[in-house]
């Protein structure tokens, strides 16, 4: 008696069709090659988190994905998170120049912020480029003995330059307004005592003479300015108390568009009007209020060059005019604003005119000394002047398609492979059996039965014995008269399923036939 397994094992034989072989190899080499790249593509990279400076970049470095049909790729492509930026949030420019303050964001589309709508807390911010920015004003904060000792010694005037500025962002929502304020105060409260008599350098992140030139002059004005306007009010100050009269404690100028849109040309006394308040500080509690209708008629007296040629008390209105038109530049070409005219600093003319003052200035400072620049325009060699587009300069979060490890590519490729080739194989053995096979007639017997056919036919009537079981329990039931007038046989044939008439089948083979 043979050993009867609870295992069995299948009686292969070679498949007769001549292509067969051929075709297998060449399929199973491009259907490696086609697998491994399909699992390559749609699993061979995970997407990790980055931060990002320049999303546009970050995404666009993925392009090559964008040629691939999106349902194996849409997982790996690169992604970046627009950032929120809080109204009362500060932030600097991709210049890295001034810093900047967010004071409101609205949308004009939902209402704008007069009908109180489409306020928004935040900036959706996503790489956009800055436009239409416009200046509305620039403020000047005068004060003497309120500042600390640290900022005195530098100077004993000091000196808050605010700017106001509105600008936009358009992106696939539509255009979004904000407001900034940008604060610029030459000796702020933070100053070191460690940098008296030497160029401070604040305010400004970053400077570069030959690749930044505007903005290094923007720098040099302001700082020249700054230092020669508050100087001015130490040395009015100093005469009024040697003459015994009080002196001014605290002032405030602020310039405004003249609302003539003809003034075009920065270089004019009339570009800015100004408004102001003077606190002459007359001591024991008691105050009087300097403004321009101190003078005369209120309006007469918010002219620059009314000021200028009365030579009105304190008499700062040319530097201060000057400090306030370097902010407005400054301001307008930190932003990008590449077509905005009339701007000092990109215009040689207007850079040649209000720089040509600057060794007398440099002599009439305290000891905050300006710079980095001191002589006129033209005097030391620097890049060409101009601006480029401005973004806000902000981390972007992004997921990034990275590929996985060599031997962790290698076994998912693998295993995805294997799992695909087998299904394919079994598809088309299925195939080839429905197409071809069945057509032949001896092609599902053994190599075995077709050599020896005498023993294997008697194997045959001992593997399937239930067939005969049936044929006689057929008989038997037909032939107990419950339909004798039938003929037992044939229908007994007909009862036979087709895998048992092809078992019986080798009777009528043709034996002699090989592949
Ligand atoms: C700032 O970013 C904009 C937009 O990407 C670019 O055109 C410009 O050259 C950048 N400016 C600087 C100074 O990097
Ligand atoms: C933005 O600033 C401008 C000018 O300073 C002002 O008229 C406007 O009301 C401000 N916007 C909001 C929403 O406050
Ligand atoms: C970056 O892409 C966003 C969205 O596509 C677009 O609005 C923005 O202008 C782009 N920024 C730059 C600098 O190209
Ligand atoms: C804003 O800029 C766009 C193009 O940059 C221009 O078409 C549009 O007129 C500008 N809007 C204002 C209010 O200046
Ligand atoms: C556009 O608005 C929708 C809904 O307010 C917001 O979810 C989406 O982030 C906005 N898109 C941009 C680019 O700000
Ligand atoms: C200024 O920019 C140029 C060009 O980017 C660079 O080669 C140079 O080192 C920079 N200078 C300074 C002082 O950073
Ligand atoms: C100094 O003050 C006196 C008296 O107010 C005034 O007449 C004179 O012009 C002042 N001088 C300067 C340089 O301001
Ligand atoms: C601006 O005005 C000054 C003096 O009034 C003149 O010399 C200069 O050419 C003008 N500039 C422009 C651009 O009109
Ligand atoms: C330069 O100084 C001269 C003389 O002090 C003065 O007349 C002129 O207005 C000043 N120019 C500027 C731009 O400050």
């Amino acid at each position: 008696m043979a050993h009867s397994s609870m295992f069995s094992y299948n009686i292969t034989r070679p498949y007769p069709m001549r292509w067969f072989t051929p075709l297998c190899i060449i399929g199973f080499i491009i259907f490696t090659v086609l697998f491994s790249f399909l699992n390559f593509v749609s699993t061979g990279y995970t997407l990790v988190v980055q931060e990002s400076s320049n999303p546009n970049a970050t995404v666009d470095s993925g392009v090559w994905m964008h040629h691939w049909p999106s349902f194996l790729t849409s997982k790996v492509q690169p992604t970046c998170q627009t950032v929120n930026l809080p109204v009362g949030s500060k932030f600097f420019t991709n210049q890295t120049a001034l810093t900047y303050t967010l004071t409101d964001v609205w949308q004009p589309q939902a209402g704008g912020a007069g009908a109180g709508y489409g306020i928004a807390p935040s900036l959706s911010y996503y790489n956009n480029v800055i436009e239409n920015c416009s200046v509305n004003s620039i403020e000047i904060d005068f004060a003497a003995m309120d500042r600390s000792a640290n900022q005195f010694a530098y100077s004993e005037w000091g000196a808050v330059v605010r700017s106001y500025a509105t600008c936009e962002i358009i992106d696939t929502n539509g255009s979004t307004k904000f407001n900034l304020t940008q604060e610029y105060d030459y000796v702020p409260p933070t100053v070191s005592f460690s940098t008296l008599y030497e160029f401070l350098g604040t305010n400004f992140l970053t400077r570069n003479k030959t690749d930044k030139a505007s903005l290094y002059w923007g720098e040099s004005m302001m700082s020249m300015y700054w230092a020669y306007t508050t100087r001015q009010m130490q040395d009015i100050r100093a005469n009024q108390t040697s003459n015994g009269l009080p002196g001014i404690r605290r002032g405030t100028c602020y310039y405004y568009l003249n609302d003539d849109q003809t003034v075009t040309n920065i270089t004019q006394l009339n570009f800015f009007e100004v408004d102001f308040r003077f606190i002459v500080d007359k001591g024991q509690g008691d105050f009087d209020v300097i403004y321009p209708g101190s003078y005369g008629r209120y309006q007469d007296y918010t002219s620059v060059a009314n000021l200028i040629k009365q030579g009105s008390y304190p008499n700062i209105w040319m530097s201060a005019d000057i400090l306030a038109k370097a902010a407005y530049s400054t301001v307008l070409t930190d932003l990008g604003q590449v077509s905005a005219t009339p701007n000092i600093l990109t215009d040689s003319e207007y850079l040649h005119h209000f720089t040509s003052n600057f060794s007398e200035a440099r002599h009439s400072i305290a000891n905050a000394y300006p710079g980095p620049a001191t002589q006129a325009y033209g005097t030391e060699g620097t890049g060409p002047l101009g601006t480029t587009p401005s973004v806000i300069s902000t981390k972007y979060l992004c997921q990034v398609p990275q590929r996985k490890s060599a031997g962790n590519l290698f076994v998912a490729i693998l295993i995805a492979d294997l799992v695909l080739l087998q299904a394919l194989w079994y598809l088309f053995q299925l195939g080839v059996e429905a197409l071809f096979l069945r057509r032949r007639p001896s092609s599902n017997n053994c190599v075995g039965c077709a050599v020896q056919p005498a023993a294997m036919m008697g194997g045959y009537r001992e593997v399937a014995p239930e067939v005969r079981r049936d044929d006689k329990a057929l008989e038997e039931l037909e032939m107990s008269g419950l339909r004798s007038s039938r003929r037992p046989r044939e229908s007994s044939t007909h009862t036979r399923s087709i895998s048992q008439q092809r078992l019986i089948r080798p009777e009528s083979m043709d034996l002699g036939h090989r592949f």
